[in-house]
Formats: structure tokens, sequence, C-alpha cells
């Protein structure tokens, strides 16, 4: 054979070994699910139950995506659980307001097509994490808020998407085995990516309060690149657009890591205030940062084995 084909067939060969190597590089990442439960001032003997609570989270989203779920299945199941464990500020834990209410927020984002549903100032109900995911799919809005959001929680019963278990609990989606703000960030395999929030709300907070959780950008958000969420207090992360910003920094270029700091460093810089952040990419790279005294996070990447928990203490 002639000497430059056989070249020309040599350096086809390491092409395209070098090619099976970065898609087996990137592939190795997928599925991720990264979940926190709040970035603050937690006590040091709440901490553990904390961590606890976001691990069995991040091990019922990631359940659903091994029994075939999409990135937005596993991301309302993780967040399910958070609302529903009454150990977290979201949900049935939630910090109640002044009139003693558990006054909720919530937001999902679907990477795949910029397409949300938010939430705001309901009453009454568990799981705010489905009603969002509702509005985002079935219907032509994206944010419900107040006393009126109830009449779309009850569309959404009587239309099955969800079954109502005891008054305003649901079951959790077929596909799911059942401090503060919580949310996750999911890509499943095919690199769909799906990001929430879910909380009560600041202490005490004066009713109709809203913060950042279930606003587009500021609470989360999630593109075809990469998605975040963030938590502290909503106030001062609003200002900065949080979540989209720290996504702006990975599509600029920065590795997800210093991605998740960078924010975190300018949302300190412009507010003074305390906030955390997490983020996954496409390729499953994580990250995630707080100026906080604690934000207790877990990740499972690819097998339920790799679950690692993270407390961030500063
Ligand atoms: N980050 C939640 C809130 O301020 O409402």
């Amino acid at each position: 054979m002639n000497p430059d084909a056989l070249l020309f067939l040599f350096k086809d060969a390491i092409l395209d070994k070098h090619r099976i190597r970065i898609v087996e590089t990137v592939m190795t990442h997928l599925p991720i699910i990264i979940v926190h439960g709040g970035a603050g001032n937690w006590k040091d003997d709440r901490i553990p139950v904390g961590v606890e609570h976001v691990q069995n989270a991040a091990k019922s989203g990631f359940q659903a995506l091994a029994e075939g779920g999409s990135a937005i299945d596993a991301a309302e199941t993780c967040t399910m659980y958070m609302e529903s464990c009454g150990g977290l500020n979201a949900g049935k834990g939630a910090r109640p307001n002044q009139d003693g209410l558990l006054e909720l927020d919530a937001m999902i984002v679907d990477g795949k097509n910029l397409q949300f549903g938010s939430v705001a100032a309901i009453i009454g109900i568990q799981n705010p994490i489905s009603l969002a995911r509702y509005i985002m799919e079935k219907t032509e809005y994206n944010f419900f808020a107040g006393e009126n959001a109830k009449r779309v929680y009850e569309m959404m019963i009587k239309e099955g998407f969800r079954k109502e278990i005891e008054k305003g609990v649901v079951k959790a989606p077929k596909i799911s085995p059942a401090g503060d703000t919580v949310g996750c960030v999911v890509v499943d395999e095919e690199g769909n990516i799906a990001a929430t929030s879910s909380t009560g709300g600041i202490s005490k907070k004066l009713p109709g309060r809203v913060g950042d959780s279930p606003i587009m950008g500021s609470g989360a958000y999630a593109n075809e690149t990469c998605g975040a969420t963030a938590t502290g207090y909503g106030e001062h992360i609003m200002r900065v657009v949080l979540s989209r910003m720290t996504v702006l920094y990975v599509e600029e270029g920065l590795d997800t890591q210093s991605a998740a700091q960078k924010g975190i460093d300018m949302f300190q810089n412009k507010t003074g205030s305390e906030a955390g952040i997490i983020v996954a990419d496409k390729n499953g790279h994580f990250g995630f940062a707080t100026n906080a005294k604690a934000m207790p996070t877990a990740i499972i990447q690819q097998k339920l084995s790799n679950l690692v928990t993270h407390t961030c203490l500063k």
C-alpha cells in the first residue's frame, strides 16, 4: 500500500480513537442530579438532617431517571420529596408567613425549549412544584399567583394530571417511588436539562410577598447548555438575576465550578448578602458555591452508588 495512504488511514484511526475517547469522556458524566436543601445559617445539629434530606431527594430523582423518566420527571420527583419531607423550607416544612400560613412559591424550567411554569403565594397545597409543571405543560401561561392559582390546582386535579391523596396533597408521579429554599438541576442521558426551585420564602414574611424562587432567571434557569438554581434572600437574588448570570458564565467558557463561584462572588459584591447556587451543564459537569454558613448538597452522577454530599461550610 502507498505509504501516504497508510499514514492517512493511521491518522484517521488515531482521530477516530480520539473522537471515541472524547465521546466516552463526555458520556461518562451523564445522567446527573445535583440537589440543595437551602443556603443559610444552619444550626450545627440540623446540618446532618439537611444532608439526609437532600441525599434522599437526589436518590428519588435518580430513581425516576433510572425508571426511564426525563430530566423534568426527575426534577419534579426530587423537589416533591423535599416539599413532602417536612424538614426543609418548602411544601410541608415551609416557614409560615406573618398570618401563620404556609404561602408557597415554586418554579420548574425545561432547558430544551426555555419553557417554565411558576406559582407564587399559594396557600393550602403541599406540592407547588407539580402545579408549576402542570402550568408549564398544560396551559398557555407561565405564571399563576395567589388565590386564583388554587383554581388552576383544582383544574389539575380535575383533569387527573396528579391525583390528590388528601386535601392539598398530591400523589407523586408514577415514575417515582414514591434551612431553606430547595432546588435541583437534572441532566438526563440525552443531555436535556431541568431546574427547579421551591420555597416557603423568608421567615415571617408579609402575606403576599414573593421572592426569587418562581422568577425565571433569578430562582432558577436552564437552557440547552446549562442549568442553575439559587437559594438565599430573594430580594437580593432578584437584583442580580443570579441563576441566569451563572449559566451565562458557563456559556462564556468558564467551567461549572468557577461559574458557580463567580456567581456567588458577583452576588456578594453587588448586594453584600448571602446566597448559594448549584449548576450542571449538558455534559454533566457540575458546580456549587455559597457564602452562607452551610448549604447541604447531594450529587449523583451515572449510578446511584456515586452519591456524594457536601455541606459547603465556610
Ligand atoms: N429564596 C427564597 C425567597 O427569598 O423567597
